[in-house]
């Protein structure tokens, strides 16, 4: 697969990101457990997300989740849903705490065709087999539904059929393409989501909480983020060779290596010019401002938009420790949130560390 609006590929040229054939026949579950050591050296993180690439393609990929399940408080692995058969998705429920969130940008072919180019059309099947095995097994499952010109019109149309096959287990998070892609497939501006907005009450079984609805909807009318942001405080992005980055939803160049600097998120995370730039009290850095993800839910609750209850039943932070966590940040945050809604410039980053979750490339 390549989805059209990935920019994954070239953001690896960025760092030092081995070759794809290495990636596919080399287990490197030691190298990725070694920099989870060193990151943990100094943050504790309740929750890990993988991604890639695409991680179940990697070698040893099922087993590293397995050994990561016992570390964490919930493991969440993004994922194409190419590989999801029977002995590897009942192998990932028997954990308990592992969690797939898998990429669809809609329920049929057309809705995908900038994930599915038409040679590679066969594996829409596929996909939603996996997601049928997966549902079945009992895995708690988020969509992520990335909108552009080709799925904007179909999102209800795509949580009627999620509900009604799996009410309860799987939860639909839309939200606009990233990135310079935005620009040449982006929804254009308008009111796609207020259906799902007005009639959220027959929706709810595979909604995220209301305001993160709401919140999509209103962002697409014009396409202009304004809301601030406080991502880059409560989770970090790790790469497997040991780069870090203030925000696991940019391309943006890592700042540093923790293999070459075990004390970089301690001494040097919070201070760093892209850390200001992302926690301005409105979206300055030119990706943010357009830029929308289902971390959204967090700053949501933390601006009491989502309620504790509410986030306590979204899969990704439903574990105790989890929400915990977040209820500690959010009091942390509470001085330092301005009257419209985003954290202040400057003021934020020296009252937290980023110690929500993990995600891991
Ligand atoms: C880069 S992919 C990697 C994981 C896996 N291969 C997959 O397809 O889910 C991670 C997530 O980013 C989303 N994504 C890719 N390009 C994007 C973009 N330009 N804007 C927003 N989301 C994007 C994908 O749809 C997917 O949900
Ligand atoms: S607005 Fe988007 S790109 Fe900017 S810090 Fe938040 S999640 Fe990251």
């Amino acid at each position: 697969m390549r989805c059209s609006y990935c920019l994954t590929e070239e953001y690896n040229l960025l760092m030092n990101v081995p070759d794809a054939r290495l990636r596919l026949t080399t287990d490197r579950r030691q190298d990725w457990h070694e920099i989870l050591d060193l990151y943990h050296e100094h943050v504790d993180a309740p929750i890990l997300r993988l991604s890639g690439g695409e991680f179940f393609w990697l070698k040893g990929s099922t087993e590293f989740v397995e050994e990561a399940s016992r570390r964490y408080e919930t493991v969440q692995v993004i994922t194409n849903g190419v590989f999801l058969n029977e002995r590897r998705v009942e192998a990932l429920a028997a954990l308990g705490n592992v969690q797939l969130n898998i990429s669809l940008d809609g329920h049929t072919l057309e809705l995908n065709r900038h994930r599915l180019p038409p040679k590679q059309a066969k594996l829409h099947d596929v996909i939603m087999r996996g997601l049928d095995t997966a549902a079945k097994a009992g895995l708690k499952i988020d969509i992520q539904s990335v909108l552009t010109d080709a799925n904007y019109h179909g999102q209800l149309q795509f949580a009627e059929f999620l509900r009604d096959r799996y009410a309860g287990r799987a939860t639909l998070y839309f939200f606009p393409v990233r990135g310079e892609t935005a620009e040449r497939m982006g929804p254009p501006a308008g009111d796609h989501l207020v259906p799902l907005v007005e009639r959220y009450d027959e929706f709810s079984s595979v909604l995220p909480p209301r305001a993160y609805v709401e919140h999509m909807a209103d962002q697409l009318r014009t396409n202009v983020r304004t809301m601030g942001c406080f991502v880059t405080a409560t989770m970090a992005q790790l790469f497997g060779q040991g780069e870090v980055s203030a925000c696991p939803h940019a391309w943006v160049k890592p700042m540093g290596n923790l293999a070459e600097n075990r004390t970089l998120l301690l001494d040097q995370y919070g201070s760093h010019q892209h850390y200001d730039l992302f926690m301005h009290d409105r979206p300055r850095f030119a990706f943010c401002k357009t830029c929308a993800t289902p971390s959204d839910v967090i700053n949501l609750y933390f601006l009491d938009r989502v309620t504790d209850e509410e986030i306590g039943r979204t899969h990704l932070y439903s574990g105790e420790r989890s929400q915990a966590r977040l209820r500690m940040m959010k009091q942390a945050f509470r001085p330092v949130i301005s009257g419209d809604g985003g954290p202040e410039a400057g003021a934020a980053r020296q009252t937290v560390s980023p110690s929500t979750h993990t995600e891991t490339a």
